[in-house]
């Protein structure tokens, strides 16, 4: 949708997304912080556990302002997928931070474009360390941080 059709109720609707993606991470990094194995990801894996911090932090400012917005915040996690290989475990890590970085690119264009710029702060906030979360995950996977310009969510 483009920045000019946006409304506070639309908005409301793709933050309520946002906050299922936030419960998906949480989830996700509680289980693979504990559940990776082998030397070669000890270092990862107390960083996931960070994540998971972080990621708890993110829906509570997001919930917030959901609220703000006069809507219920969701109680619906986006689905999480799960593997034996670690390598898997932290490429959907990945896939998903990747996603979440699009899609908050996009929230702070259309926050500003309303006009609510405290919440565009909120959420550029929040990308910070998503950006961060992505470049652990590239790092941990041996591979470059993927470039997410040409993409649209
Ligand atoms: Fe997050
Ligand atoms: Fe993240």
């Amino acid at each position: 949708m483009s920045d000019a059709a946006i409304t506070r109720e639309r908005l409301a609707d793709l933050l309520n997304e946002d906050l299922a993606r936030e419960y998906q991470a949480i989830i996700a990094y509680v289980v693979y912080s504990q559940v990776l194995k082998g030397a070669e990801y000890m270092a990862i894996a107390d960083q996931l556990k960070i994540h998971a911090e972080q990621e708890l932090a993110h829906a509570l400012t997001i919930s917030r302002q959901i609220d703000y917005l006069g809507k219920m915040p969701t109680v619906a996690p986006k689905p999480v997928r799960t593997s034996e290989d670690p390598k898997a475990m932290l490429r959907f890590d990945l896939d998903n931070e990747n996603e979440t970085i699009v899609a908050y690119r996009e929230r702070v264009r259309q926050c500003e474009a309303l006009g609510e710029y405290a919440m565009a702060e909120q959420i550029r906030q929040i990308l910070v360390q998503e950006q961060d979360h992505q470049i652990e995950l590239a790092t941990a996977l041996g591979i470059p941080v993927p470039d997410l310009q040409k993409r649209k969510s």
